[in-house]
């Protein structure tokens, strides 16, 4: 019988004092459960593991240009001029110096000189102000805004007319290298919002297929590897341009309709331009490559834009996609955080109060009344100091994924789906998933594809349906080193870890009984009848790095020791004679065990032997044998 009681956690010392006689001899026969066999249990990874806190500090708030506030601004798509900034220097005079893409190296320019108050932006998403003041002042400065495509709006309407349903809005914000454990250490207020007013689901079983960001890109744009896509790779005279070759999801939403914006906030290394030879033509309406080829080259402190934080500036640009268009135009948009997450693990809290009040604005302006949002990450951390340690390896490859539906769609037509993605949440997802997942987006499952569990297993599957419960990586596209799914191994060799979490098991159980001492017996380990423990793949803890300029090649002779196991025993305990199966975690580096009594299970029938607690506390009868009963 199962015993399900609350998710209590119960932690234990395992190094106890008291004496058990233990008879090895006879016990780790390892009768494996075939039908467990072939399941992916993800690794259940602690917040608060030592490893990574130690490296984690609060970083110094950032000081943008704070004598001098921008002089000027942009609001519904006009170009203002701060009354503040004329309080202090007179009248001021704007000229604007427009910028647009001319390839992904290019740009082209133009002036336009004396720039009314409250003018409206034309021609070019991206401009310079450059100001003059009556006292001699002067400042410039970057803007990015959006200015609808006219021609993308009539397109739209014509698709419209076309397609029956109404299809939901698309807004994904990646932050580059944040473990799904990260994301909630460094943006705990936006993690909050997220979970608690947007409702968001958290996949947990959301593993990377490869080494870096375009591995984690381009499945979600493709549903392919760029192994499987013609050569796009710069360095090689004869690779194509990206959008030549790649079928990028953002022409199938074009295709639908949809406005698409690509806003990653990096240029120079941009993720299809740093090592890939990036799009011939612009891949999408609004593509801040534009803007960010130009901040890059005259911004001397990348964190700012003015008196502003570079992020601020970039998640304005997203809210204005939504802004500028009419409610009726279907969005498509894609954003990339890096500058602050990229290179340190600690920068990115300083976005956590401007992430939350993004999203507070986007749903407090309705944008999200009709929009799966996705906030995701491409990768954890990939540094060499935590590449290094289990813990680092596993945040590596199990980066940050949520998605947030609105209520109303939750309630109606997306009701099976969403049941389907919060089952999903627990199970091995890829990026692939995600290529399918968005591509339900364009034309909605029936009732009976997102109740059919009796389907192909397929590299790329829909997280509105349902995801086979026994999906192994070798299923999903995920090769060895990048598993996180964790193995049952034998436990022969791990004698004394084997002994220390039977023990902590025993303890555990005994704490629980101890207010109740007077009528239930205190309970010793007797034996331990099976064990086994349940590990990363070798695999994973061989990886060090890649041996190749594209990252392909693993470097499988790195040595890793693994930081904890998760064990199953089979333990019997005297008086009673109980035989209780358990899955628990035994952390290596401190020897701590971690308890979960859910996961605990009294296995053979108990009888009568907990008469005397049964009515007294239900809970407790799986672990009670009354003293009459001995
Ligand atoms: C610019 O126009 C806005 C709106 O019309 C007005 O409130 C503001 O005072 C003007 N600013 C200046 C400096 O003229
Ligand atoms: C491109 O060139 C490389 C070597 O320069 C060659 O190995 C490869 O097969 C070529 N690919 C195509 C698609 O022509
Ligand atoms: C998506 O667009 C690509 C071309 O970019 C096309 O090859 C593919 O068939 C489209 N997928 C669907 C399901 O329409
Ligand atoms: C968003 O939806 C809510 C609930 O249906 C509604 O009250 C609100 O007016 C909507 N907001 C916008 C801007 O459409
Ligand atoms: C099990 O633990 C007890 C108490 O710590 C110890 O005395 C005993 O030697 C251990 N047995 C093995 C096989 O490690
Ligand atoms: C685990 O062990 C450490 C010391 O090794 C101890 O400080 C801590 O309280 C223990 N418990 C938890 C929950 O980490």
């Amino acid at each position: 019988m199962i015993l399900v009681a609350a998710a209590i956690i119960w932690l234990v010392r395992s190094r106890q004092k008291n004496t058990v006689d233990l008879s090895f001899s006879a016990v780790l026969t390892h009768t494996f459960h075939k039908s467990g066999e072939q399941v992916c249990r993800i690794p259940k990874l602690d917040v608060n593991a030592p490893a990574i806190v130690k490296l984690l500090n609060t970083p110094k708030p950032l000081t943008c240009n704070q004598t001098e506030k921008n002089w000027a601004f942009v609001e519904n798509g006009r170009f203002y001029i701060a009354d503040e900034a004329v309080r202090v220097h007179g009248l001021i005079e704007c000229n604007h110096y427009r910028f647009w893409r001319v390839s992904d190296d290019e740009l082209a320019s133009d002036i336009i000189s004396d720039v009314q108050n409250g003018s409206l932006i034309e021609k070019s998403d991206y401009f310079r102000a450059e100001c003059i003041a009556k006292d001699k002042n002067k400042w410039s400065n970057l803007f990015a805004t959006i200015v609808p495509d006219l021609s993308a709006i009539e397109k739209a309407k014509a698709a419209k007319k076309l397609a029956a349903a109404t299809n939901l809005d698309v807004f994904i914000l990646i932050f580059d290298s944040l473990s799904s454990l990260m994301f909630q250490r460094k943006l705990k207020k936006a993690y909050k919002f997220l979970i608690q007013d947007l409702e968001a689901i958290v996949l947990e079983g959301y593993n990377i297929v490869g080494d870096g960001t375009p591995q984690a890109m381009i499945p979600i744009l493709t549903a392919q590897t760029e192994l499987e896509l013609p050569l796009t790779r710069k360095r090689y005279k004869n690779a194509s341009y990206l959008d030549d070759v790649y079928p990028m999801i953002w022409r199938n939403f074009s295709k639908h309709g949809y406005v698409t914006m690509y806003a990653e906030d990096s240029a120079a290394l941009g993720t299809f331009t740093y090592r890939l030879k990036g799009f011939n033509k612009q891949p999408t309406n609004h593509y801040m490559r534009t803007f960010f080829m130009q901040a890059e080259k005259e911004m001397k402190n990348r964190m700012c834009v003015g008196s502003e934080p570079q992020h601020v500036t970039w998640f304005r640009y997203g809210e204005n996609f939504f802004d500028q268009y009419p409610t009726k135009v279907n969005k498509f948009a894609l954003m990339h955080h890096s500058l602050l997450s990229h290179s340190d693990i600690n920068l990115i809290e300083l976005a956590d109060d401007d992430l939350t009040t993004h999203l507070m604005r986007m749903r407090d302006k309705g944008h999200l009344n009709n929009t799966l949002l996705i906030v995701m990450a491409d990768h954890g951390h990939r540094f060499a100091k935590l590449r290094e340690t289990h813990q680092g390896q596993l945040e590596e490859r199990l980066p940050f994924f949520s998605f947030v539906m609105p209520p109303w769609f939750r309630q109606s037509h997306g009701k099976l789906a969403w049941a389907n993605l919060k089952m999903n949440a627990k199970r091995l997802t890829t990026p692939f998933d995600i290529h399918a997942t968005l591509m339900d987006i364009l034309s909605w499952p029936t009732d009976e594809q997102l109740t059919d569990v009796d389907f192909p297993k397929e590299r790329s599957m829909s997280l509105w349906r349902p995801i086979p419960s026994d999906r192994i990586c070798a299923e999903a596209g995920v090769e060895a080193h990048w598993c996180t799914c964790l193995n049952w191994e034998s436990a022969d060799g791990y004698e004394s870890e084997v002994n220390a979490t039977a023990r902590a098991l025993v303890q555990a159980i005994n704490d629980q009984t101890k207010p109740e001492r007077k009528l239930c017996a205190e309970l010793s380990l007797n034996k331990i009848v099976d064990a086994k423990r349940l590990v990363s793949h070798s695999d994973v803890l061989r990886y060090k790095w890649v041996k190749d300029k594209d990252g392909f090649v693993p470097d499988l002779s790195g040595k890793t020791k693994l930081s904890f196991a998760t064990y199953q025993l089979h333990v019997i305990t005297e008086p009673g004679h109980a035989l209780y199966e358990a899955t628990l975690q035994f952390n290596i580096d401190n020897g701590n065990v971690t308890i979960d009594f859910t996961s605990i299970s009294h296995i053979n029938a108990y009888g009568d032997q907990p008469h005397c607690i049964i009515d007294k506390n239900y809970f407790l009868a799986a672990y009670c044998v009354c003293y009459d009963k001995i």
